[in-house]
């Protein structure tokens, strides 16, 4: 059986790399690797396959910046051109990217069955593309592979449950990751402040709106002055919004950084504070608290366990729930995530799927 699977931004490589691994110790199964190139700095991908072992892309396409519409549109052109070239018997999609919606409308114009890695995930936000590039995937997928139980509710409640598709709660792909990798650990170049909150700010709802983005810098340079040092390793989005409205984030800065480094900041911090929704659940994975600056989240059992709060974009809200959650220690008590075992249940469907 031939997969074809479709990556193209930093959080799709980190899921990728378990499930890519798994598929390799499998008998039966070859995959082919297309890397849209929608991330194309170093530091936002090659240094994710250097880390985790992905193979190099056998498919490489270089389509990256300018208008979603135009991003989407060239992936998709290109796409069904490497779909048929390459004859997959089927097509693996991860998350929520303009990659992740231009691989499965390729591959379903083709009839070529789509298998989609965090299906069913909702923020019932329409502005958000996340949200439409996740719901339209969804829509074209017969293997939805759910990473939480609310993951399948949402569509059941979207009248999955009577469509010809597996909907089926695996576990989320990323627990495998930060199980896999934990020990890599590795302390970015640098000297580290003691005692700092890790901070990540990437979302277009935050960074594309002038008044969001003014109140969430002065939030952070608020608790970098007043309560403990922000480590912030700035996504090239953020820096040029940042730059453009002529906003100063008086903060430790850095490049990004690769997973192992990531790991490394996410051991050693006493608070996240992050608008990303990969980011949310490692702060749980490695036993701290995190303070969510958006109005919604997809990862709700968080917020139900009382290891995640939700702050918006409101300056005062953000310092008031930092200063709050601070050093606080996180459990997972519930086995909330599958326990590092999604990547093999994804690869034990795929196999029985036949295609
Ligand atoms: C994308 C995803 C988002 C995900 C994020 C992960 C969509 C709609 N959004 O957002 O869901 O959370 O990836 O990080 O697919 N850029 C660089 N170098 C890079 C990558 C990006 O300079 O290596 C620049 C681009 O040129 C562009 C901006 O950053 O100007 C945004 O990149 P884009 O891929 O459009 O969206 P992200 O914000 O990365
Ligand atoms: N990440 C990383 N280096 C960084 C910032 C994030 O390796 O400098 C990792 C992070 O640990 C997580 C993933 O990237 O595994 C999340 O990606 P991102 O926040 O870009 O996207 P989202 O999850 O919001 O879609």
């Amino acid at each position: 059986m031939k997969i074809l699977t479709i990556i193209g931004a930093r959080p799709q490589f980190i899921k990728a790399s378990v499930v890519s691994r798994a598929i390799a110790q499998t008998e039966g199964i070859e995959e082919i690797m297309l890397h849209t190139g929608q991330h194309f700095d170093a530091n936002m991908s090659d240094i994710f396959f250097n880390q985790l072992g992905i193979p190099k892309p056998d498919i490489q396409l270089d389509i990256h910046s300018g208008s979603h519409g135009q991003m989407t549109g060239r992936m998709l052109v290109e796409i069904e051109q490497a779909l048929l070239e390459h004859k997959p018997d089927r097509v693996l999609v991860y998350g929520d990217t303009n990659s992740t919606l231009a691989g499965a409308l390729a591959a379903a114009k083709l009839h070529i069955p789509v298998a989609h890695v965090e299906a069913g995930l909702r923020s019932f936000n329409m502005q958000m593309p996340e949200e439409i590039n996740r719901i339209l995937t969804d829509q074209i997928s017969d293997l939805l592979f759910c990473p939480t139980d609310t993951a399948v509710q949402n569509l059941n409640n979207e009248g999955f449950a009577n469509k010809p598709v597996q909907v089926l709660q695996v576990g989320d792909v990323m627990q495998d990751s930060a199980l896999l990798f934990a020990k890599q650990a590795v302390a970015p170049s640098g000297d580290w402040p003691e005692g700092f909150i890790l901070a990540t700010l990437h979302r277009a709802e935050n960074t594309d709106n002038p008044e969001r983005l003014a109140a969430i810098v002065a939030a952070l340079n608020e608790i970098n002055a007043s309560l403990a040092p922000v480590v912030l390793p700035l996504h090239p989005r953020t820096r040029k919004l940042i730059a453009k409205q002529g906003l100063e984030l008086n903060v430790h800065l850095i490049d990004p950084v690769g997973y192992f480094e990531m790991v490394w900041l996410l051991n050693h911090c006493q608070l996240v504070l992050t608008d990303s929704g990969g980011v949310q659940k490692e702060a749980f994975f490695f036993g701290k608290a995190c303070v969510t600056m958006r109005d919604q989240t997809e990862w709700v059992e968080l917020i139900e366990a009382g290891a995640n709060e939700l702050v918006g974009a409101d300056q005062a809200r953000i310092v008031e729930a930092a200063t709050r959650n601070v050093g606080r220690k996180v459990k997972d008590t519930h086995n909330l995530y599958g326990g590092g075992k999604a990547a093999e249940r994804i690869v034990n469907v795929l196999v029985k799927a036949g295609a």
